[in-house]
């Protein structure tokens, strides 16, 4: 994986669609990843990859069936993420808003899980909002929506998709420490 100081260089200069300086802990990964079931999963869907903090801990789960499908739309991050070598990983250099018109491409129709680690709060509304509803209609009936915020402003909209069939919990081993809200499809 890149070193932390070529994250921070690239979250500096694009801080406004990072929204970091540096990469998830392994805690805020884990804590993420805990509610997946992986045994059953057949597509995992990566918003804001970065350079792979939460892709390496997810491929390290995944089932021999399972595909992550990972969208990045930063250059040099795509590019990190292309040098992680697995069979099972396909990186897109793509935005979140074109969830379903990339996956269908790929030939699947819904997906078991997405992990976002987009900032909700600094894309702009109108993107976010339009990422969240396509997100809820591309997942499978109980399938997750799994998204970490460094605050709680996104609790009311993620309300208005998700109903109240949300999990909020926190990770106090990151920096800054972060909210993981887990967000079921009914
Ligand atoms: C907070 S960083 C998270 C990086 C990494 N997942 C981690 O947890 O360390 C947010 C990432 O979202 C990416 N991003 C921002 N807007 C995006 C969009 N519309 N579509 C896909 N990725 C986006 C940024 O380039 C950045 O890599």
């Amino acid at each position: 994986m890149s070193k932390k100081f070529n994250f921070f260089k690239e979250a500096v200069k694009n801080y406004k669609t990072s929204g970091t300086v540096v990469p998830s802990s392994k805690y805020l990964a884990n804590k993420m990843l805990k509610d997946i079931d992986f045994k059953t999963a057949n597509l995992i869907i990566e918003l804001g990859p970065g350079n792979g903090a939460i892709t390496h801990n997810i491929l390290k789960n995944l089932s021999p069936n399972t595909t992550l499908v990972c969208f990045e739309i930063n250059d040099a991050f795509y590019k990190e993420l292309n040098k992680i070598k697995h069979p099972q990983l396909i990186v897109l250099k793509a935005s979140a808003e074109n969830i379903k018109e990339e996956i269908i491409k790929l030939g699947f129709n819904k997906a078991d899980c997405i992990v976002s680690s987009l900032p909700l709060t600094i894309i702009p509304k109108e993107v976010t909002n339009s990422i969240l509803i396509e997100s809820y209609q591309f997942l499978k009936e109980k399938g997750i929506f799994i998204q970490y915020q460094y605050n709680l402003t996104y609790y009311k909209k993620l309300k208005e998709v998700f109903g109240n069939n949300i999990s909020l919990n926190f990770e106090p081993f990151n920096f800054p420490p972060a909210f993981i809200y887990k967000c079921a499809k009914n």
